[in-house]
């Protein structure tokens, strides 16, 4: 048995803010945006555009891959999903409902279970290893979506400039299958190992503070708008620590060497964030994926629009094995080793 990604997909808002435009309006500059984050631009939703509406245009343009390749329509595949799973910290709703429930109606994949997973920007790391577990679980399940999605430019202090500069709007989206291609167990193939971890005492170093039962609205108080707060170095010094440790456990599990990796592709934050755990573990800059200077930093959706992107530009072949790392808000970290279908 094997969990494999047949097909991906993404969704970038067309609306592009350089770091001039910020500059224009907060006490900031290109040259430090640049120099310190890698940062060019990042693309932001139009007014009453949602994260469910980036994550079913990431998850269509995923089914209709699948559905071009099996001969079957995008509507029927989408009704054979047995489980939606999307990550994101900037869900339509606080707590209920799901946006991956909004996100199944849409779709009309009326015999999916539908799920929220909040891991901040390990959400797909996370999604993708709860999906395929839901698959290993029970036989009768067979496919799933995994997307991240996020429209963060509504969670942003816009007055902050050590926050604002930092994000972007964007969904990816995967499709997965529990396929018998290693039922012999000598092939392997698809996602051979993912490590989960967390350390809840940095809770707070990276929060939404307001809008949940901590700060709850009072009848009479004037109500601050939810917004993102982080200790930037803190957060940063943490990154550096989980990539670097989550790229030596994933090869000491496996017992791989790095030579063995096709592509990292980890969590677009910060390009000196994966530069410095590049150094520390010897690693060519080449081997890391970087798009983080058109996107920003999209949290849970920057692996999934990396992975569509390596994927629609033919860049990840059959049997390449690549490796994903995530890190961020909980704080939670993790990452994913998978052979290329
Ligand atoms: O995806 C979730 C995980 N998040 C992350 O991984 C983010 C991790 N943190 C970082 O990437 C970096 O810490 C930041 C990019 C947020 C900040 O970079 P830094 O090199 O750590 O800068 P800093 O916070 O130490 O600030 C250095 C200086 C300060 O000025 P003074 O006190 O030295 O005069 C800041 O006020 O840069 C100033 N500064 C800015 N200047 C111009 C902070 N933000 C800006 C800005 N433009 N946007």
């Amino acid at each position: 048995m094997a969990i494999e990604i047949i097909a991906t997909g993404r969704a970038i808002p067309p609306k592009r803010l350089t770091n001039d435009d910020l500059a224009d309006r907060l006490d900031t500059s290109d040259e430090w945006i640049r120099s310190h984050t890698g940062i060019g631009a990042r693309h932001m939703v139009d007014e009453g555009v949602v994260t469910s509406d980036l994550a079913l245009e990431a998850a269509r343009n995923a089914l209709a891959m699948a559905a071009e390749r099996m001969g079957v329509s995008g509507e029927a595949l989408a009704q054979s999903l047995d489980v939606i799973v999307l990550g994101t910290t900037t869900p339509d709703y606080y707590g209920v409902p799901a946006t991956a429930c909004i996100v199944q109606n849409k779709l009309g994949a009326r015999n999916a279970a539908a799920m929220d997973v909040t891991a901040a920007c390990t959400g797909f790391i996370y999604g993708l290893e709860t999906a395929a577990g839901l698959l290993t679980l029970n036989r009768s399940r067979k496919r799933a979506l995994v997307i991240g999605a996020e429209v963060l430019s509504r969670l942003i202090d816009w007055n902050d400039r050590g926050t604002a500069v930092l994000f972007g709007d964007g969904a990816g989206a995967v499709l997965i299958e529990r396929t018998e291609a290693s039922g012999d167990g000598r092939v392997r193939r698809g996602l051979l190992r993912t490590v989960l971890e967390a350390d809840g005492s940095g809770a707070e170093s990276l929060m939404i503070r307001r809008g949940g039962g901590r700060y709850p609205y009072r009848e009479g108080e004037a109500a601050e708008s939810p917004r993102v707060e982080m200790d930037g170095r803190l957060v940063y010094n943490f990154a550096v620590k989980a990539l670097t440790g989550t790229v030596e456990k994933l090869l000491a599990a496996e017992g791989l060497a790095i030579d063995d990796v096709a592509r990292i592709i980890p969590h677009q934050a910060n390009a000196r964030i994966i530069q410095a755990a590049g150094k520390r573990l010897g690693i060519p800059e080449s081997k890391f994926f970087l798009n983080i200077e058109e996107y920003a930093n999209t949290s849970a959706a920057s692996i999934p629009i990396a992975l569509d992107e390596l994927n629609r530009a033919g860049e990840l072949k059959p049997g390449d094995l690549i490796m994903t790392i995530g890190f961020g808000g909980g704080l939670t970290y993790g990452g994913n080793l998978i052979i290329w279908q």
